[in-house]
């Protein structure tokens, strides 16, 4: 396995490879879903290359860019045992060079949810993850449906901007109670841990009402607010169910649907969703 720091490098590296090349872009930090990801993409391409970078970019200035969970030697190690060529592992400045001053606008995709809560988070997103694409010319790139609006942000980009890359999308992996898995987990003290089995809890609501025939989506959106409000270190920023395509609200419940949620346990804010009726 090779480390690249610097965007010749990798260029230099991707021009080498005859055969298919799986991408994989994380912030690090990495758990069994980043290495889910790492494996879907060693099973299918001939040559797979990790990005680990900190975006800052797509970081609010309250939120915990600083503080993100850093272990470059533990998902050094982790990535050599998964077999992956090429990590891709750059310095800021690598990244956005003086002088840097493009942005990418994916439009109303990036607006709702995540993108009301977190200001310019998906420019900050989108214009990493163009640039991955970019540097690295995957043939496939693969991003967890854990974040549902990301994967859709970058779905879009790919098809307005002709970006010549296939997106493959990969469930979410959980933690046995049903925790999703994410670095911000390793904020959470044992107390906040179980108060955040209440976003599973709230999302297996939904899926037992979906089943039991419930198509008001005003009702689930109460019922699964009460419940993680039961909770009293969790704080809901928004319970939202939506079109999976346009993330626009529905009244009924039709079609498929996008369950998602983001609340603040303490000081860790956690988003996860399921989606219903696919
Ligand atoms: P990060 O949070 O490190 O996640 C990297 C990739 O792993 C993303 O595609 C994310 O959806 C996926 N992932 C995280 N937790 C997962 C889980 N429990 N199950 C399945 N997949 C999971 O997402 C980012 O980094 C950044 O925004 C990035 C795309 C790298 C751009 O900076």
């Amino acid at each position: 396995m090779q480390v690249l720091t610097s965007v010749a490098e990798v260029r230099a590296a991707r021009g080498a490879v005859t055969g298919s090349v799986g991408l994989v872009a994380t912030m690090g930090a990495l758990h069994e879903g980043h290495l889910t990801l790492v494996r879907r993409a060693r099973e299918a391409n001939d040559c797979v290359f990790v990005s680990i970078f900190v975006n800052p970019r797509q970081f609010g200035p309250n939120e915990d860019f600083a503080a993100y969970p850093r272990d470059t030697q533990r998902d050094l190690e982790l990535l050599q045992a998964e077999g992956v060529e090429y990590v891709f592992m750059p310095s800021v400045e690598a990244v956005y060079p003086e002088g840097f001053g493009t942005s990418v606008d994916v439009g109303p995709i990036a607006e709702p949810l995540e993108g009301t809560h977190r200001p310019g988070h998906f420019f900050g997103v989108a214009t990493v993850v163009l640039k991955l694409l970019n540097i690295v010319q995957p043939t496939r790139a693969y991003f967890g449906r854990k974040d549902a609006q990301q994967l859709a942000v970058i779905r879009g980009m790919v098809r307005d901007l002709d970006v010549n890359v296939e997106i493959v999308p990969v469930d979410t992996v959980r933690e046995p109670g049903g925790l999703a898995m994410s670095s911000r987990n390793a904020y959470l003290s044992p107390a906040e841990r179980k108060a955040a089995l209440g976003l599973w809890n709230a999302l297996s609501l939904a899926r037992e009402m979906w089943t039991r025939g419930a198509r008001d989506a005003e009702a689930f959106r109460r019922r699964m607010r009460e419940l993680i409000e039961e909770e009293e270190l969790a704080r809901v920023d928004y319970v939202s169910v939506a079109d999976p395509v346009t993330l626009r609200e529905v009244e009924r419940i039709q079609g498929p649907v996008l369950v998602s949620l983001a609340v603040r346990i303490g000081r860790t804010r956690l988003i996860d969703n399921v989606t219903l009726g696919e």
